[in-house]
């Protein structure tokens, strides 16, 4: 498929259905993440792959909203970032992200966004210490977000260009 119809399909998924992605997919999908351009090549990533469904619906506590659909989910993906490494490694960690998210995206795996960086678990602790305790990355890896991911329950219709859109493309000058 063209790569502009991909995007135009790419939705943020947040039903699951009971059937496991497969490990092929799976590997698809952090292939895509681990293929990520970075600031000087440095990858200052690491990627958590959950499929325990027990961890997996702790992981929905890792945010006081916005992370429920974690409950239902298949699998998920934590990216962190040894934040000594670089000081893009925020924009580092949104490429992996991104890529994951559109290659789940191209294989009919539903996947969703859920920002950890600067966000709050149920609890009151930061999302960071909350997953850092669960899941035991060192203190010297930053949280950027977890990618939920399952079978989609059902596929949102694709999103068009709007011409509101448009208006925020500006030529040659603001
Ligand atoms: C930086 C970022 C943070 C996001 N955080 C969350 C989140 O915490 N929980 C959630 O359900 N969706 C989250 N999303 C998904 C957005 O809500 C979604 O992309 C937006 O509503 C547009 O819908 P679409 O992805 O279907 O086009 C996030 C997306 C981005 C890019």
């Amino acid at each position: 498929m063209d790569l502009l119809e991909l995007m135009k399909k790419r939705r943020s998924i947040r039903s699951y259905t009971s059937e496991d992605i497969s490990e092929e997919n799976l590997d698809k999908i952090l292939s895509a993440g681990l293929l990520s351009a970075s600031g000087r090549a440095i990858r200052p990533w690491e990627l958590i792959v959950v499929r325990n469904q027990d961890t997996l619906r702790k992981m929905a506590d890792s945010r006081d909203h916005g992370a429920k659909m974690l409950e239902g989910a298949n699998a998920a993906v934590i990216v962190i970032a040894d934040e000594t490494k670089t000081d893009v490694w925020t924009e580092d960690c949104s490429i992996v992200m991104a890529n994951m998210h559109l290659m789940a995206s191209s294989l009919g795996v539903g996947s969703c966004w859920i920002q950890g960086r600067l966000r709050k678990s149920a609890g009151g602790d930061s999302t960071e210490e909350y997953l850092r305790k669960l899941l035991g990355f060192p203190e010297n890896y930053k949280l950027e977000a977890t990618l939920s991911l399952g079978m989609p329950e059902n596929v949102p219709e694709p999103r068009e260009t709007a011409k509101e859109l448009w208006k925020k493309v500006h030529r040659e000058v603001y």
